[in-house]
């Protein structure tokens, strides 16, 4: 049987601990302040203190530290029991001692008899200032928290610093795009539509039908060879995007994507506002990659582009009439295709969403959403 000295100025709270440590085996004697409780653990030799901290004349501090100052007393377990604590204080009871304890006021009663066992039986194994385990040490909470509220600023931070660096990636890959775009449009386009403008003035040999035949085909092939690398420019940097804005470029895109085709579409384009330069290239991109999909799998008859704001962002959906798929069985695509992956990549590089709902026999619908701030904070 242990004897606990329980220090505390308010008789009530006193006489509750003294019951409760009384039930849970010990024997327990009662002081109203430090001046009391010292005179007490000099005759009485307990094996735990558990005392109040605000008290009249010597309070909890002062009893610490004389109980510190005796060696008969310096190593004996002490449970601090307040209501009024800060980190600072808390770090200066608890921290530098190996047998101090906090205890918040008021804690279940579970609490104070689990922690006086636990001190009673484990204290001198202990290091110096570790803090209980378990969660009944609110010192201990308020230095958790304080470290738990510093990592939550180093995330905001990182997250900071990820959305400025996928801002300048996006950027940077549509300006590479451009580069390229024009690259294509000032060397090959322009070589090949002088070779296209040399075989019209060369003209067909006269008296050879067969020089003929094969003098139109050439044109014919190099005419076609024009026309996909302007198709192939348009892909790359979609100039009305900039120009025209976000429905627009879509628009101008299904109208080369459904040409030689059965295939119709529609635009309704609800945006009061048009989306940031990031933005507005994530979103094309997305559409582009699920029109396109339309067009390769879907045989269907009609695409159905949606544009409107919504809970703070821009939701995009593209919505076909053909034959659908099974979404489980193109969840982990096989290698090459890469289409689904990319959009919801996309979608996910802006701190949005990106879902497809598809059944066979009853079309798709790709839905895409990016949150209106994303970005917001540029990088230089
Ligand atoms: N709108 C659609 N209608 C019918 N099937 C579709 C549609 N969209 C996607 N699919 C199916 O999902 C598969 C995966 O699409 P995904 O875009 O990832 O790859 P892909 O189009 O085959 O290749 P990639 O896009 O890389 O050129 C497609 O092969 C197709 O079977
Ligand atoms: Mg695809």
């Amino acid at each position: 049987m242990a004897t606990i000295v329980v220090v505390d100025d308010n008789a009530t709270n006193r006489a509750l601990l003294v019951r409760v440590l009384e039930r849970d085996g010990h024997r327990v004697v009662e002081a109203a302040n430090g001046a009391e409780a010292l005179g007490l653990i000099w005759v009485e030799q307990p094996d735990l203190v558990l005392t109040d901290v605000l008290m009249p004349r010597v309070d909890g501090y002062a009893l610490d530290r004389a109980l510190r100052s005796w060696s008969r007393t310096a190593d004996l377990p002490l449970i601090f029991h307040t209501a009024t604590y800060t980190s600072d204080e808390v770090r200066e009871l608890a921290g530098t001692h190996p047998h101090r304890r906090v205890l918040p006021k008021p804690s279940d009663l579970d609490a104070i008899t689990a922690m006086v066992r636990r001190l009673l039986e484990g204290a001198a194994g202990e290091a110096p200032g570790e803090p209980e385990p378990d969660g009944d040490n609110r010192g201990h909470l308020d230095l958790l928290n304080a470290k738990l509220l510093q990592k939550v600023r180093e995330l905001e931070l990182a997250d900071r610093e990820r959305q400025q660096l996928l801002a300048s990636v996006v950027r940077a890959q549509e300006e590479e795009r451009e580069r390229i775009a024009n690259d294509i449009h000032d060397d090959p386009v322009q070589a090949m539509t002088a070779v296209a403008m040399r075989l019209e003035l060369l003209g067909p040999p006269t008296d050879d039908p067969r020089g003929r035949q094969r003098h139109e085909k050439l044109l014919a092939t190099v005419r076609h060879a024009i026309s996909r690398l302007r198709h192939l420019l348009f892909e790359l940097h979609p100039a009305a995007l900039e120009t025209d804005g976000l429905a627009a470029a879509i628009g101008s895109y299904l109208e080369r994507l459904v040409e030689d085709t059965s295939l119709s579409f529609v635009v309704e384009d609800e945006l009061g506002r048009e989306p940031t330069t990031e933005l507005r290239a994530i979103l094309y991109r997305v559409v582009q990659e699920a029109v396109t999909n339309v067009a390769k799998h879907a045989r269907a008859t009609t695409i159905r582009v949606r544009l409107r704001e919504q809970d703070g962002g821009y939701l995009a959906i593209v919505e076909d009439d053909g034959e659908g798929f099974v979404v489980e069985q193109v969840e982990t695509p096989p290698s090459g295709h890469l289409g689904l992956t990319a959009m919801r990549q996309r979608a996910q590089l802006a701190g949005g969403w990106w879902q497809v709902e598809s059944e066979p026999g009853s079309g798709t619908t790709v839905r895409t959403w990016v949150p209106a701030a994303a970005f917001s904070e540029r990088a230089g």
